[in-house]
C-alpha cells in the first residue's frame, strides 16, 4: 500500500490510537490499558500505521524484564497490536511488526517475546520462546507465547515479566 505510512504516534494521534484498539478488540480493555501504560511512562515505542492522516493500526512495545537478569538483558515485548477491522488482511499489522522489530534492534535490544496468534507471528522469524528457554508469567499455549533474536544473540533464558499494568487485562 504505498499511501501507507508507519511512524511514531504523536500526542495528536492519542484519541485515534485508543479507537483504533477499541475497534480491534472485543473490550475496551487493551485501549485503557495503552492509555495507562503511556500515562505511567511505560512507552518504549509506539508505532501507528497512517493512511492518508486516517490511523488505522497501532503497535506497541514495552519492556520486560526477565527472571533472573531483570531489565539488563535488554529483552521487549510486542503488545499490543491492533489494526481497524475494515482494514485488516491489506498487509498492514505485518508493516507495523517489521518496522517495529527494526526499531527495536536499533534500540539495542536483544531480543523480542509476544503473547498472540501463532499463525501471524512465525512468518516474522518468532518461534515458540519455550524453545530459547524462556517461559511467559502468564498462563498461555506453548505456541502462543513466541520470541525472536534481533541479531546473532543467544536470549536470556528464564521467565518473562511484562510491566505490572498488563495485569489488567
Ligand atoms: C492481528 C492483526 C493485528 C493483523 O493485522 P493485519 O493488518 O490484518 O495483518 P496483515 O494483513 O499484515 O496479515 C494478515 C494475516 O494475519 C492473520 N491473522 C489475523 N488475525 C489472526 C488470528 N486471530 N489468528 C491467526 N492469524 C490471524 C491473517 O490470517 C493473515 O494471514 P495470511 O496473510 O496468512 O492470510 C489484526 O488482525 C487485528 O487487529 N486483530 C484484532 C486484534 C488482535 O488480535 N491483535 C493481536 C493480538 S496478538
Amino acid at each position: 500500500m504505498n499511501n501507507l505510512d508507519i511512524r511514531h504516534e504523536t500526542p495528536s494521534d492519542i484519541l485515534a490510537v485508543r479507537a483504533v484498539n477499541e475497534a480491534a478488540f472485543e473490550t475496551g480493555a487493551e485501549a485503557a490499558l495503552v492509555d495507562t501504560l503511556r500515562e505511567n511512562g511505560k512507552f518504549v515505542l509506539s508505532l501507528v500505521a497512517d493512511v492518508e492522516g486516517e490511523i488505522v493500526g497501532h503497535i506497541l512495545f514495552t519492556d520486560i524484564a526477565m527472571e533472573p537478569g531483570g531489565a539488563a538483558t535488554r529483552m521487549i515485548g510486542l503488545a499490543p497490536m491492533a489494526v481497524r477491522p475494515e482494514w485488516q488482511g491489506k498487509g498492514i499489522g505485518s508493516a507495523l511488526v517489521r518496522r517495529g522489530l527494526e526499531d527495536c534492534r536499533e534500540l539495542g535490544y536483544r531480543g523480542v517475546v509476544v503473547l498472540g496468534h501463532p499463525g501471524f507471528y512465525p512468518r516474522f522469524g518468532f518461534a515458540p520462546a519455550s524453545r530459547h528457554g524462556i517461559s511467559c508469567a502468564y498462563d498461555a499455549p506453548d505456541e502462543a507465547f513466541m520470541a525472536l533474536a534481533l541479531g546473532d544473540v543467544e536470549l536470556p533464558k528464564g521467565r518473562a515479566l511484562y510491566q505490572p499494568e498488563f495485569e489488567a487485562v
